[in-house]
């Protein structure tokens, strides 16, 4: 990517593509394109061709999805699976098709098997039965992998495929029904503070580890895989790092300012006891991340209070 490059992030209004922009205009990259659901329904064929056909994109990071936590998918299979195969497959067909030099898909590590062994490497990928609460989202990333694979083996394509951990920060959703646990523990323990409750409540038995990943880091290391990685096996994207659920509540609780009590409560799910990947090819090809647990709470915290 050179700074005049034209890039198009899909779902730059999300999470992780709204970091990505603020990546690379802080690298200097100042020609993004960009669209809106509202103005680009990436699931419609022929509107994705016309878009790309008119704005002749170099460089593409498609962090648009159907995302969201277990209840959504749940109550929502459809809309997971058929609406994220039409995104990756219109965005994968027309990038190729309008001669776009390089391709970032995401996935995520939801991708890998139930119960494969810890820290989770990325040859693990299709060795397993996969989680059943999240399957159909799983393995329509699964099918966007498979498809940059082809493109590359069939075309020459130079497609490749990021698998992000846990992701959390400054634009994270907050809604407790939807949201991830990181922001619901910020929120139920910023709500604790301000009504001044006796206790906190949270979701399953505090055992389970899971991993976080600042998400100024996550855009950093796919900047810098879009520049340096070209090929066509998957990177894990991750800290390699995990804290347990009650590490995590004890550490929100301190940052937010929370006095009084936390209680686990064990009829709720606790899902996967140990969730954390292996970044060894990711540190071997010179990224690392940066942004310390605490510090990134620190830095979500103060903006869900000035957003919120
Ligand atoms: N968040 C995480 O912890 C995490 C972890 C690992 C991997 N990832 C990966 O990162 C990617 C982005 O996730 P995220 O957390 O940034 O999700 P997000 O915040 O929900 O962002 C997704 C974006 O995609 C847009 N979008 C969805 N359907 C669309 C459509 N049909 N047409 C146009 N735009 C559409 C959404 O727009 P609307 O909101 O307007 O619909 C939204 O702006 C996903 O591929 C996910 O697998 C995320």
């Amino acid at each position: 990517m050179e700074r005049n490059s034209k890039i198009y992030v899909a779902g730059h209004n999300g999470l992780v593509g709204s970091a990505i922009c603020r990546r690379l205009k802080s690298d200097g990259y100042g020609n993004l394109i960009t669209r809106a659901h509202s103005q680009l329904d990436l699931c419609n064929e022929k509107d994705v061709n016309d878009f790309f056909a008119e704005t002749k994109p170099e460089y593409v990071f498609l962090a648009a999805a159907v995302v969201g936590g277990i209840h959504a998918n749940d109550t929502r299979p459809v809309d997971f699976l058929r609406d994220n195969l039409l995104i990756q497959t219109n965005i994968i067909e027309a990038a190729y098709r309008n001669g776009v030099k390089k391709l970032a898909f995401l996935g995520s590590t939801c991708i890998y098997p139930r119960d494969c062994p810890q820290p989770i490497k990325e040859e693990y990928l299709l060795t397993g039965s996969l989680e059943e609460t999240n399957q159909w989202y799983a393995i329509a990333k699964i099918a966007g992998i498979k498809l940059c694979q082809a493109y590359r083996k069939q075309y020459g394509f130079n497609a490749i495929s990021l698998m992000p951990t846990n992701l959390y920060g400054p634009g994270d959703n907050f809604d407790l029904l939807s949201s991830h646990v990181l922001p619901a523990l910020i929120r139920k323990f910023h709500e604790g503070k301000i009504n001044n409750t006796k206790e906190v409540v949270v979701w399953g038995s505090g055992k389970p580890f899971r991993e976080f990943l600042y998400i100024d880091d996550m855009a950093e290391a796919c900047c810098f895989l879009m520049q340096h990685y070209n090929d066509e096996s998957i990177v894990n994207i991750g800290t390699g790092k995990d804290v347990s659920i009650r590490e995590l509540a004890d550490l929100i609780k301190e940052i937010v300012g929370f006095q009084g009590n936390i209680v686990f409560d064990s009829s709720k799910p606790d899902g996967t006891t140990k969730k954390v990947i292996d970044v060894t090819k990711l540190n071997s090809l010179g990224w690392q991340s940066k942004t310390s647990l605490s510090a990134g709470i620190g830095t979500t915290y103060d903006w869900y209070l000035r957003n919120q």
